[in-house]
């Protein structure tokens, strides 16, 4: 072994206050390391459990598991801006780019839902599923709470509701995605939405305090003179996020749920057909770049 490696092994285990001897002797007996065992595959592999016997319904379980991992991605990468202490215009771009990368991933592979999925079995194995929903994907939410200050995840309409200096909590009692659970006529939830906010409630204050001022919009806003490049990507991201992934998602949604004239209930109970499209939610992380034009229009100038 070359005296320069040995040495700073030495070095770095002197540093540790450990003598070096052990760890290296160590190296005489331990196992080599493998593909599987670094990767996890056999964990990995055995955490998809079907309810019922349809086929697809494996497809399904593997697919949002997917999603949960590209989440998990995005997420890895937003919270590097998120944390960074002197946000550049080139850390913007690099993490941008990853991010509408991810983001496509999720749309062009969406309508594996979709296509070759049995219209007539999916329809029954969902029903074993009530009352859950992918509405109840945290990670969803703990990107959007990443993404931009919380008030932009509220309506417009429902801002005088706010008093002078909300809370987290305060915040999350208005926040858009709680329409498709609560009844602000009775005041009461879908079990759906009882049971998601009894479990992530708590953890979306943390989130929320954690990203104040540092969002990735704020980040954004402390840019002096922003590149058009930058200022393109944050649109691209966003109308991928907001209104791509939400219209790939809906289209399937109302595939199978409204056929025929008929709309079926989601497993989830909210009023889908309005919730779920991007043009009744009109969502955008980043407002102010959509003055010129509208979020829901950016497709057809690209
Ligand atoms: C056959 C496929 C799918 C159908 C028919 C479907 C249908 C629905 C419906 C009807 C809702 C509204 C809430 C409810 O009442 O349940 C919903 C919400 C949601 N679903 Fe799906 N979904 C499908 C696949 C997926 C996949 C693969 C994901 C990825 C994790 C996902 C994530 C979500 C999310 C995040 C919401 C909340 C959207 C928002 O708040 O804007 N869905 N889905």
């Amino acid at each position: 072994m070359p005296e320069d490696i040995l040495s700073k092994i030495k070095d770095k285990y002197a540093e540790l206050g450990e003598n070096p001897k052990p760890y290296l002797e160590g190296l005489l007996y331990s196992k080599p390391i493998t593909y599987w065992d670094y990767v996890d595959v056999d964990a990995l592999l055995s955490l998809q459990k079907p309810r019922t016997n349809f086929k697809d319904e494996f497809v399904f379980i593997v697919y949002h598991q997917i999603t949960e991992l590209v989440l998990k991605l995005m997420i890895h990468e937003v919270e590097q801006i998120v944390n960074s202490d002197e946000t550049t215009e080139k850390l913007l771009k690099e993490k941008l780019k990853r991010l509408i990368r991810y983001t496509d991933m999720l749309i062009t592979s969406f309508d594996v839902m979709k296509e070759g999925m049995s219209h007539k079995d999916y329809n029954k194995f969902r029903l074993t599923l009530t009352p859950a929903s992918g509405f109840q994907s945290a990670q969803f939410r703990f990107l959007e709470i990443y993404c931009t200050p919380i008030l932009n995840l509220i309506h417009k309409e429902k801002h005088s509701e706010l008093s002078e200096q909300p809370d987290a909590n305060e915040y999350l009692e208005h926040v858009y995605w709680r329409l498709a659970g609560y009844n602000p006529k009775t005041k009461s939830r879908s079990t759906t939405l009882k049971l998601f906010e009894d479990k992530y409630l708590g953890i979306f204050a943390e989130y929320i305090d954690k990203a104040k001022g540092n969002t990735v919009y704020d980040k954004f806003n402390q840019i002096e003179d922003a590149s058009q490049e930058l200022i393109h990507l944050m649109k691209a991201f966003d109308n991928a996020y907001n209104v791509k992934w939400p219209m790939v998602h809906y289209n399937t949604a109302k595939y199978f749920l409204s056929k025929k004239g008929e709309v079926k209930a989601a497993t989830g109970g909210s009023e889908w057909e309005k919730y779920l499209h991007p043009k009744f939610q009109k969502r955008t992380f980043f407002p102010k770049l959509w003055v010129e034009d509208s979020i829901l229009d950016f497709d057809k100038k690209e």
